[in-house]
């Protein structure tokens, strides 16, 4: 590959989904893509790059598939879904025990992993049978993870890592070599492309977001959008979870601190005249 292919490379990767390739990536990007080449029955990667020149869909949705890291596993961290299930869910029944009515995005969803956690613990806590009603919409921008967290359907390996033995055995059902998650978990998710770059309106208004591992893909600028643009789609008195690489902290004023509560944050509010900022919020004190 010329070095001029790896800069229009990285250009249009950026344009399309913010993520940054470095200088030293040429490697990376020659592996990922040479499959991308053949697959399309073009000769190299000079040639590759031409064809994108083009407005040929297919061959720019493998792109950025190829160029996309999807590593994910069930109850990912432990941490996050625990501090979920203890604080950010009681909190929020306390709350919105009125509408009850809880909306969680698990933004960058990967296959699946992250959502069907969310949907098994609500499940183990009973929520459901309270009255409430529950949505989870999981959004990636790679439509061939999202095909696969459409499937539901998992492979030995990756029922493996994260998912405790108790609910495998009550939530999966072993279909050939793969393990099918139950229908009633898999109802409460659904799955849709979204670009983290682009507009999120659509998907309506969330209690709980989760984003976790995805801003490490991005440069300061686009970090600080996204978060803008996440802070939109929240209700005031929502959740944010980041990764353990990530924060908000001088990155974006649009979130606080949860204290005490490492990698979960809340939504700014613009303060009334004379109020104090985040008056909606008050972080009761870690047990
Ligand atoms: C490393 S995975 C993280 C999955 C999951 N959130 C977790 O923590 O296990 C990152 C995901 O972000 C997605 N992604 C990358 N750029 C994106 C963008 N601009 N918009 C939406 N998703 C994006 C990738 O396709 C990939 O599936």
């Amino acid at each position: 590959m010329t070095p001029a292919t790896y800069d229009n490379l990285r250009r249009l990767i950026f344009e399309k989904a913010g993520i940054v390739f470095g200088d030293d990536k040429v490697y990376l990007l020659e592996t990922r893509l040479n499959p991308v080449a053949r697959k399309h029955g073009l000769a190299d990667i000079d040639a590759l790059a031409a064809a994108l020149r083009g407005a040929n869909k297919p061959l720019l949705g493998d792109f950025v598939d190829a160029l996309t890291t999807n590593e994910t596993f069930f109850f990912r961290d432990t941490k996050p879904f625990d501090e979920f299930r203890q604080f950010v869910l009681p909190d929020i029944m306390a709350r919105r025990g009125a509408e009850r009515h809880l909306r969680i995005w698990s933004a960058a969803c990967s296959t699946g992993q992250e959502a069907y956690s969310l949907a098994m613990l609500l499940r183990e806590t009973g929520i459901h049978q309270q009255g409430w009603r529950i949505d989870i919409v999981g959004t990636d921008i790679s439509r061939a993870v999202l095909a696969r967290a459409q499937e539901g359907a998992f492979t030995q390996f990756e029922v493996q890592r994260g998912l405790p033995i108790q609910l495998l055995i009550k939530y999966f059902r072993q279909v050939g070599d793969r393990w099918e998650i139950a229908p009633e978990v898999k109802a409460m998710v659904q799955f849709r492309e979204g670009n983290l770059m682009g507009d999120l309106s659509a998907l309506g208004t969330f209690n709980v977001v989760f984003c976790r591992n995805v801003l490490i893909y991005f440069e300061l600028a686009q970090k600080t959008a996204i978060l803008g643009r996440i802070a939109k789609i929240m209700k005031p008195d929502g959740f944010l979870f980041l990764g353990g690489a990530e924060t908000v902290i001088g990155v974006s004023d649009k979130f606080g601190i949860v204290p005490n509560r490492r990698g979960i944050y809340h939504p700014v509010t613009a303060p009334a005249p004379g109020a104090t900022p985040n008056a909606v919020f008050s972080a009761p004190a870690r047990a």
